[in-house]
């Protein structure tokens, strides 16, 4: 075959999984600008009645979060959530320890119950398993869900909110293998307290789902084994298990970096494997799903420290297109996994490590916030395993990758299909053939892609529009048959009737 033509197959009956639109959220930590100056900034001329900003509103509501899981993080670990509710006076001020910075608690759980409400999201709450108690976590169950005439739904009506929130989702604490986190435990200790509060709290409330804190990463020394032990013994308690992992291009070396993807798949395959295990150990009928509940690129902006300051600039990532090109990919990862991994959150939503960053006169789009728009917006229904034959790349790190990532939708209630490609190659453009079978679409209505020459360029307060997609004239299909010239280093997402 020529080797600058791709060929692409979709075959609607070649149907991974239903995709879960729990994939499609995002993680709102008490950590640099992310809450304060962020989501709540009251004072703001844009701001409403509760902080959000008229301007932060908008573009969240584009991103269309479906869940967003909070309060942390790091910060989950020496949190009390009984400082974060009832007066806001009465709240007190806290040297906050896992970053540095003072605290004023002005934002607590009501607070964000209400931004979800608003924002048509379902909330994902973190517990405290660091200086937390498994009696803390239960009444915190108690506090959100359960109807008035008990200490703690009593003390949620005090504070003027009688109807429970229904909290359906809990994590059972944050990266606890990890020696940076408050109070981190061993594999043991943090499964006996994992069983024993995911025990108490379905006792408060039977409906909700827990999801058990997996590894912080691949490259911690008691990965997979944590996972392993931890669902051996909680597998009864636990509904998800959570993954978390950030990419980074620390080597500067873009073929790499742009073949990481294979990386995302084989972090997946590996706990898809070790649930598989587990449960044929246990011999047990249940199954039990992932969450990869903190994702994302960062590792140019690693100040960490608030130095006891309030809302510190921390963690305040600028994007570039090699980024959105890997945010890009990881969403296909999701895609063709979504019959294992069933939630995904983006780390984070606003101004840390985040697509929207702010300052007090507007706020900017970064290049990963149209990735995550595009896919949240076309990927629904089904997925469809596509068969790729393309070029390879060489990368010095992952080895040969095809020059095409790609990943395909079919909704079954409106027959709408969306394949979604990046182009990995630097230089070249490539000329792609897509060969539909099955559910053929009668032509592509839409095409969208974002591209740029540079991998380096980013949207700045100064050039906020450097990197933003460019809908293209829709494509003919015929014989089932589409043809189009991908750019380089480009995202392109074909919608289809
Ligand atoms: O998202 C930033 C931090 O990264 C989170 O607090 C922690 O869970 C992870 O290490």
């Amino acid at each position: 075959m020529n080797q600058k033509l791709a060929r692409i197959i979709l075959d609607t009956d070649h149907v991974i999984g239903t995709i879960d639109p729990l994939l499609f959220g995002g993680f709102a930590e008490h950590l640099g600008r992310c809450v304060y100056e962020g989501v709540y900034e009251p004072g703001h001329p844009l701001a409403d009645a509760e902080g959000l900003r008229s301007d932060v509103k908008a573009a969240m509501e584009e991103l269309a979060f479906t869940t967003i899981r909070y309060p942390g993080g790091n910060f989950v670990s020496g949190y009390d959530w009984l400082d974060g509710v009832g007066p806001k006076n009465q709240r007190p001020s806290r040297r906050e320890l896992a970053w540095f910075s003072i605290e004023s608690n002005q934002f607590g759980t009501n607070e964000f119950l209400q931004l979800c409400r608003k924002l048509k999201t379902e909330p994902m709450m973190g517990l405290n398993f660091g200086t937390g108690t498994i009696e803390g976590s239960a009444a915190l169950v108690e506090y959100c869900n359960a109807p008035a005439g008990t200490k703690y739904a009593d003390l949620r009506k005090s504070h003027g909110f009688t109807e429970p929130w229904d909290v359906k989702y809990w994590c059972l604490g944050n990266e606890m293998d990890g020696a940076w986190q408050i109070a981190h435990l061993d594999a043991q200790d943090y499964a006996k307290k994992a069983r024993e509060a995911a025990k108490l709290m379905k006792w408060q409330d039977p409906s909700i789902k827990t999801i058990l804190c997996g590894s912080s990463g691949p490259g911690m020394p008691t990965y997979p084994d944590w996972d392993r032990t931890i669902l051996e013994t909680c597998w009864d308690q636990t509904d998800y298990l959570s993954l978390h992992r950030y990419a980074d291009n620390r080597a500067n070396d873009t073929d790499s970096y742009l073949a990481g993807a294979v990386e995302f798949e084989n972090h997946i395959d590996v706990l898809s494997a070790t649930l598989r295990f587990v449960k044929a150990k246990l011999r047990s009928k249940k199954d039990v799903y992932l969450s990869w509940d903190e994702w994302n690129v960062w590792y140019k902006n690693m100040e960490m420290n608030g130095k006891w300051g309030s809302a510190p600039h921390l963690l305040e990532e600028v994007y570039n297109l090699e980024d959105a090109l890997v945010v890009a990919q990881w969403m296909s990862v999701f895609l063709r996994k979504c019959d294992v991994l069933k939630m995904a959150c983006l780390a984070q939503i606003v101004n840390v490590i985040a697509p929207i960053l702010t300052n007090k006169n507007g706020l900017v789009k970064q290049t990963v916030f149209y990735p995550f728009a595009m896919y949240r917006k076309y990927a629904a229904g089904e997925s469809i395993r596509p068969v790729v034959i393309a070029p390879m790349i060489t990368s010095k790190q992952h080895g040969d990758v095809p020059a095409l990532d790609v990943s395909a939708t079919r909704d079954p209630s409106t027959g709408k299909q969306a394949t979604f490609i990046v182009h990995r190659n630097q230089k070249e453009s490539i000329e792609t053939e897509i060969e539909w079978r099955g559910m053929t679409p009668a032509c592509i209505v839409e095409v969208h892609q974002l591209s740029g020459l540079d991998p380096k360029s980013s949207n700045t307060f100064e050039a906020p529009r450097t990197i933003v997609p460019k809908t293209l004239d829709g494509m003919t299909v015929k014989d089932g048959r589409g043809h189009l010239k991908l750019p380089a280093l480009s995202l392109t997402v074909l919608v289809s009737v």
